[in-house]
């Protein structure tokens, strides 16, 4: 079996396995991380949304292969400790989940949002977040979330 090297949430891993497995698989199963969530499985619901090397890459259609040597970021990587990223507490503070499903997802999406426009405003941050669904109907306050964390960026 084909072996495949990257790091995840800052430690490197190695894992065996076939190079068309979805990323996502890997992730939930054998790095046993399950924060990141199965949602269509078909790229559609952006629910399995990860960060690798700095882009929001939807992991079930990503083929392991594809992040080899790559830098992973799922949620789990995100808080400092007990410290939680601005973008976590912002959510956090609007209450902006509701089953949660869509949240990690959100968030990571969030994430790199503000890494490339610190200060985006409602419309950017609505185009930006288009493709990540929510079935809860939430969007109100994760828009309000996200421009909240962007508040916080000096
Ligand atoms: S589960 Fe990946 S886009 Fe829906
Ligand atoms: S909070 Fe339930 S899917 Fe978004």
């Amino acid at each position: 079996m084909p072996q495949f090297r990257f790091t995840v949430n800052g430690k490197e891993r190695v894992v065996d396995t076939q190079p068309d497995r979805p990323l996502l698989d890997v992730i939930r199963e054998d790095l046993e991380l399950t924060g990141t969530k199965y949602g269509c499985g078909e790229g559609q619901c952006r629910a399995c949304t990860v960060i690798m090397d700095g882009r929001a890459v939807v992991s079930c259609v990503t083929p392991v292969r594809a992040a080899a040597g790559k830098k992973i970021v799922t949620i789990e990587g995100l808080a400092n400790g007990a410290t939680l990223h601005r973008v976590q507490q912002a959510f956090l503070d609007e209450g902006a989940m509701q089953c949660g499903y869509c949240t990690p997802g959100m968030i990571l999406r969030a994430v790199t949002l503000l890494e490339a426009n610190p200060k985006p405003t409602e419309a950017q941050v609505v185009e930006a977040m288009d493709g990540n669904l929510c079935r809860c109907c939430g969007y109100v306050s994760i828009v309000k979330a996200v421009r909240k964390a962007a508040e916080g960026v000096a």
